[in-house]
């Protein structure tokens, strides 16, 4: 291990006691004519998994959960309509069905003395605006007689905000659509399919969309939450996961091949967080891939962010079943790496790269990064890893790819995948780690000692937790946000070495999830951004070029301000953050060695609360968020007065 310090870890922090008053004002000097290692442009990024409603529910626009009736209980989520004078059927059938990849479909059957039929609760409530329109379809069959289909969104109240009458039905499959005005916003809609008169008619495949989704693509992505990922101007984006991509046994495993084509070809796969915690249970979880692995790379082109994928390695979840695939097995888990590495950058004129090209990308999507699994352990773990980085770099050298090293930041696993990794020469090593605040703190130097020519780093998930990992009274609040600060300044300053950071998990239902803290909180019609949120943003939006040495002198304790710096060299500035934790505001002269600052100024960037359990909700979302101001510099130096709970990020022009 090299342990030859870089100046840069000169910038230690050091504590103020509240107890001291006034103290003479530190100093942080930033080296801005040294600049240092070249910053990864993708440095900071997403990571998304379908976990707390993240897909289905979530970013996956489609308001009718079990659309297709293939949920085990096949009415889950649906409502049988039968008013007193109503005379019907309902029943759940499976022969000639539709599509066979979603073989279940709903029969119903009226005598027509009045409205019969089923409603739809949607994901905890449908949320409908008032002035925008939502896209019903459905695939029907006409059995027996001539009768209407009714199609109604009413409001959580159970007032009727539409209405809309199909009929003329073929005895063949077809599908048949109708577009919804709802006179009202609602949060909590629901959709009401009735038979109006006498007959008999097959459904399947009920679906209802709002047309505003992202890029007004039909069957899309819920747009207000693709806004948020796309101004954090991530670098990449991790997906599908996490634990859903090992499953919790192997046939729950994610499997990309599965995700593609018509969404009425993809089947609906268990959903391992369903069941995950006694404490959460989330009965009505299932994957309907309609988020798939081509919509997965579309948006990561839309939102500008490097793809990186993660495969099930033939290994299910270690914390759930373990089970493994044999080694003299694993040639398909091996083959679908190799597939999807021609899928996403073939040519058209390749098996996989053509069908990349018939779903409407003909240009490759400029996969560089491939994970060979989630957050494995084990020497099982390395030796399919070997297998893996074998295949894979003989037929793509260029590839980089992302290994493992288990659920924690220093154990004995972590220590075994750090060491047989760095045997086999592996490109990036997946660190993972949910912690108090003050591992956090604890940890912002962890990197300054890293060996510099083994494998890098990507910081694949974290998050500061304000209880304990899983504990469901962990809040995003502004303590974990400044602890989270204080270690992406660490993060920052050994650039050469991390090259990739992502905060976990990204999205959650605000009544639907499994796991918090979480990046971002969704209920069916509004988001909330969290502190994490805006600290992410800040380091993402003021990334810069390349890492400028830092040292703070005057400091009495360790630990009361962090601070990295880097150059933005196209934009001319040098960008300081600086993040002060404790409870006293503090003066804090800036100095830039090697540049002269006289008649210069800065655009300065605040995050800060009044309390440490600070925490943005539904009804103040504006609590914590960051504050623009712009600071003249009329001398060499500068004097500026950090915020307590702070996290600051200025933008000085050279
Ligand atoms: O982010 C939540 C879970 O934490 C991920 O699925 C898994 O990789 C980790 O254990």
């Amino acid at each position: 291990m090299n342990l030859k310090l870089p100046l840069f870890i000169l910038a230690t922090a050091t504590f103020l006691s509240a107890a001291v008053a006034a103290p003479a004002a530190p100093t942080i000097t930033v080296h801005a004519d040294q600049p240092g290692a070249k910053i990864n442009p993708a440095m900071w990024g997403i990571f998304f998994e379908d976990i707390n409603f993240g897909a289905d529910g979530g970013l996956y626009a489609e308001l009718v959960k079990n659309r297709g009736f293939e949920f085990p209980e096949p009415l889950m989520g649906w409502t049988k309509i039968s008013p007193s004078k109503a005379q019907g059927e309902m029943s759940v059938r499976e022969d000639v069905p539709f599509n066979a990849h979603n073989p279940h479909y709903v029969r119903l059957q009226s005598a027509g003395t009045a409205p019969f039929g089923l409603s739809n609760e949607g994901f905890r409530g449908m949320g409908v605006r008032q002035g925008e329109a939502y896209d019903f379809s459905a695939q029907v069959r006409a059995v027996d007689g001539a009768a209407i289909l009714r199609v109604q969104l009413f409001g959580g109240d159970g007032a009727l905000l539409d209405s809309v009458d199909l009929k003329n039905f073929s005895g063949d499959w077809q599908k048949v659509a109708a577009t919804l005005h709802p006179k009202d916003t609602d949060a909590k809609a629901r959709l009401v399919v009735l038979l109006e008169g006498k007959g008999m008619v097959d459904l399947d495949f009920i679906s209802l969309f709002p047309e505003n989704t992202w890029k007004h693509r039909p069957g899309g992505l819920r747009a207000d939450m693709v806004q948020t990922l796309a101004d954090l101007h991530p670098g990449f984006m991790r997906f599908p996961g996490g634990c859903i991509v090992e499953g919790s046994v192997l046939k729950y495993r994610y499997q990309w091949k599965k995700t593609l084509g018509p969404v009425a070809d993809r089947e609906l796969l268990f959903n391992r967080w369903n069941n995950e915690f006694l404490h959460r249970p989330t009965p009505d979880y299932y994957q309907s891939f309609g988020l798939g692995f081509f919509e997965f790379f579309q948006l990561c082109d839309d939102i500008g962010a490097q793809p990186l994928p993660i495969l099930n390695c033939g290994m299910a979840c270690q914390f759930n079943s373990s089970e493994l695939c044999a080694i003299e097995d694993l040639q398909p888990y091996i083959q679908d790496a190799l597939d999807l590495i021609e899928f996403a950058n073939g040519a058209p004129s390749t098996v996989w790269g053509a069908k990349r090209a018939a779903l409407g990308h003909p240009a490759p999507f400029n996969l560089k990064m491939l994970g060979v699994g989630n957050e494995q352990w084990g020497q099982q773990y390395i030796d399919r890893y070997a297998k893996f980085a074998a295949a894979i770099k003989a037929k793509y050298p260029d590839v980089q790819l992302v290994s493992a090293a288990g659920p924690e930041p220093a154990d004995d696993r972590f220590k075994l995948a750090w060491s047989k990794l760095r045997e086999l020469h592996a490109d990036l090593i997946d660190e993972h780690c949910y912690a108090k605040p003050e591992w956090f703190y604890a940890n912002t130097h962890r990197y300054d000692s890293y060996d510099r020519t083994g494998p890098k780093v990507f910081m694949g998930e974290y998050a500061a937790q304000s209880d304990y990992t899983v504990s469901v009274k962990n809040r995003n609040n502004l303590e974990c946000a400044l602890a989270e600060a204080a270690y992406l300044t660490g993060l920052e300053r050994n650039a050469d070495v991390v090259r990739m950071a992502s905060y976990a998990p990204l999205f959650a239902n605000t009544e639907a999830w499994q796991w918090t803290p979480d990046l971002i909180w969704v209920d069916s019609l509004n988001v909330k951004l969290t502190p994490n949120y805006y600290v992410q943003q800040l380091f993402s939006c003021n990334r810069g070029d390349a890492v400028l040495p830092v040292a703070i002198a005057g400091l009495e304790n360790a630990s009361s301000l962090y601070a990295s710096a880097v150059l933005d060299d196209p934009a001319g500035e040098v960008i300081l953050k600086v993040v002060n934790p404790g409870s006293a505001a503090r003066d804090v002269n800036i100095k830039l060695a090697g540049v002269s600052l006289a008649g210069s100024s800065a655009k300065v960037i605040t995050l800060s609360g009044g309390n440490l359990s600070d925490v943005n909700t539904m009804g103040q979302p504006g609590k914590v968020v960051p504050v623009e101001s712009n600071l003249g510099i009329a001398n060499a130096a500068v004097t500026h007065n950090f915020p307590p709970r702070s996290v600051t990020v200025l933008r000085v022009k050279k």
